[in-house]
């Protein structure tokens, strides 16, 4: 199954990774959530294909590495979101459909870690 394109509705945030919301459950290492609000990506649907590492104009991902997880053990990372240009490229070559792009969410962890008013 593919990301929730209402995960902002449906999830809240529990952390914050590299710079990025997560939002959850995170139950390491099994369930490990929704990296990025911008550009987010379900880690738990992702297979660790590569093609959004390889297409993405601008390098928004990182891999990140998730010993243990079902559907395998690295993660395309939205490591820097903030350059996205929207191109839509990573959600059209996802296989797995893991990711989600919307320029009019915010995240909600501001960049010095703290979190941002609402
Ligand atoms: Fe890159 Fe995807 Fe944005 S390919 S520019 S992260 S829409
Ligand atoms: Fe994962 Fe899809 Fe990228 S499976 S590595 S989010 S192309
Ligand atoms: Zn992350």
């Amino acid at each position: 199954m593919g990301i929730d394109p209402d995960f902002e509705r449906d999830r809240s945030v529990v952390e914050e990774h590299d710079g990025h919301d997560v939002w959850g459950p995170v139950d390491e290492p099994e369930r490990l959530g929704v990296h990025g609000t911008h550009v987010a990506v379900d880690f738990d649907a992702c297979v660790g294909d590569g093609a959004c590492l390889r297409d993405c104009p601008v390098d928004v991902f990182d891999w990140v590495e998730t010993p243990g997880h079902p559907a395998s053990e690295v993660k395309a990372d939205p490591a820097r979101e903030d350059a996205c240009i929207d191109c839509m490229l990573c959600v059209d070559v996802c296989p797995v459909d893991a990711i989600d792009v919307d320029a009019s969410r915010v995240r909600r962890f501001a960049a010095d870690g703290g979190p941002e008013s609402e």
